[in-house]
């Protein structure tokens, strides 16, 4: 009594710092540490079921060859999870994150398949064991998929004629094989092995047809599946601590998904079923009329020297090129010449939610200089210079005056209200969405051709250099 009244202490203890660690994790400043704090509350969670958990029938993992099993799969589990994310490049999070998810969908899969023998008497049980294996089990195959896509392993998106009809029924299948076996009470294995195979193909041909640039809405969306099905896990468990971890995984991942579509004005029906590349190809072949000019380091120094006001606006590039240290080093030489710099921050600009934030925080920008789209927006009309560095989608015109555009209708910076408008990046080539961007071609626009850092490195010894 007293074991269990402990270990209901400690579940309270994880759920509560799961939920603290998500707030902290909305700020920059308290970010390490509110994923240190929900860490924390895992290992507390951990830790008690080994030691103080029974189930019904008295089992517990106390005997030392279960504690053997137990502990050497986290050590293993611990060495291979944190070498691989301290080795990790910023910009092969997203793939990282799918990689991590897809293993969350496999536990709770793999819960799903372990306890079914165990369950077949029950069919409100094998219910929530059959919604846990499919749920988990698409988001493992799916998640592999997508973090194949991302490191380039996968390189197309392979669509078969007709494949969200194809989808559909497999769906179907999988919704009926689930049914099936709750309803008839079978207790054959070989059946829910079928389902397991069965769920785990629907994972692939879901992600499979998706652009591989798209995986980011994607990979957030399958995260919000592992939290429904580990929240599935603790509801056969009768866990708390695990409901609360799926259920806040589960409903983070949906409002990410969300707030990712709603930035990018892109439906998730779209993002699911729409194959962007084709649509963004087609808008590709919209050209722009005009000619770009070039500007050179020296005059780009000197614009911005004798400015009031210069607005950096980070882009994709910038993490590409790594260039997050240097572009502070501008940025604190503009202000020591007595230039007011700020930074304009899109929501969606990089590959991840938050990308342009995590990487300013990494060279110690003051995190006060970060401006959201909608404060700096006006601000634009009395900024003398603007410094688009590797962004390219973020501020193309064509999503406010083109409609036939496929980012028409998303919010973009409206840097073309500045004075002067220079845009660092190394060719004409297209970003994210395929299309041209008739920015570069504004009367007011330079470009300032090359690789973000080693042109910043060279903007900064210019300005020494005055
Ligand atoms: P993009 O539109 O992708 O443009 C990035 C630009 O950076 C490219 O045009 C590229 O041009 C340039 N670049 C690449 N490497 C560079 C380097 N080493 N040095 C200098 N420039 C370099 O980026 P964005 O403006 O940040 O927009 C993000 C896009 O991603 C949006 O369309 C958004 O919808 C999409 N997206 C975002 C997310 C999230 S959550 N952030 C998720 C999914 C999709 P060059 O090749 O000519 O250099």
């Amino acid at each position: 009594m007293t074991q269990q009244y402990i270990l209901d202490l400690l579940y309270l203890i994880g759920s509560i710092t799961f939920v603290i660690g998500l707030k902290m994790l909305s700020g920059p400043q308290t970010a390490r540490r509110g994923n240190l704090v929900a860490a924390f509350g895992m290992t507390v969670a951990i830790l008690g079921t080994i030691f103080l958990y029974e189930d019904p029938h008295g089992n517990t993992s106390r005997e030392t060859i279960k504690l053997g099993i137990i502990f050497g799969g986290l050590a293993i589990g611990t060495l291979v999870g944190w070498m691989t994310a301290k080795r990790v490049k910023m910009t092969a999070m997203p793939e990282l994150v799918s990689l991590f998810n897809g293993m969350g969908g496999a536990c709770a899969a793999l819960i799903s398949l372990l306890e079914f023998e165990h369950n077949v008497h029950d069919p409100m049980r094998i219910g929530i064991i059959m919604a846990g294996m499919i749920i988990g089990s698409v988001s493992f195959s799916g998640s592999i998929i997508a973090f194949m896509k991302l490191n380039g392993t996968l390189k197309k998106s392979l669509r078969l004629p007709n494949y969200n009809i194809i989808n559909a029924v497999m769906l179907l299948l999988n919704v009926a094989a689930a049914v099936c076996i709750t309803w008839s009470g079978t207790d054959q294995m070989h059946y829910v092995l079928l389902a397991f195979v069965l769920a785990l193909a629907y994972g692939v041909m879901f992600v499979v047809p998706i652009g591989g640039a798209d995986m980011p809405v994607v990979i957030s969306l399958l995260n919000s599946f592992t939290g429904l099905a580990a929240a599935f896990g603790g509801f056969l468990y009768d866990n708390q601590v695990m409901l609360t971890g799926g259920i806040l995984v589960g409903s983070a991942g949906t409002i990410l998904t969300v707030a990712m579509c709603k930035a990018m004005n892109r439906p998730l029906f779209n993002v699911i079923f729409g194959a962007f590349g084709e649509t963004a190809s087609a808008g590709a072949g919209h050209s722009v009329q005009g000619s770009i000019k070039d500007i050179s380091i020296t005059d780009a120094a000197v614009l911005m020297n004798y400015s009031k006001k210069v607005v950096i606006v980070p882009g994709y590039g910038l993490a590409v090129a790594q260039a997050q240290h240097v572009i502070h080093e501008l940025e604190m030489i503009l202000e020591e010449r007595g230039v007011q710099v700020k930074y304009a921050i899109h929501p969606v600009a990089g590959r991840m939610p938050g990308h342009m934030n995590v990487l300013l925080a990494e060279s110690n920008v003051d995190y006060g200089k970060l401006v959201e789209m909608e404060e700096i927006n006006p601000e634009f009309s009395s900024t003398d210079v603007v410094l688009v560095v590797g962004a390219n989608d973020v501020v193309n015109p064509a999503a406010k005056t083109d409609p036939s555009s496929p980012i028409y209708g998303m919010p973009i910076l409206d840097v073309e209200n500045a004075h002067h408008i220079i845009v660092n990046k190394r060719s004409m080539n297209a970003g994210y969405a395929g299309i041209e961007n008739e920015l570069f071609y504004h009367t007011k626009t330079s470009m300032l051709f090359g690789d973000a850092k080693d042109a910043l490195t060279k903007l900064v010894s210019e300005l020494k250099s005055m």
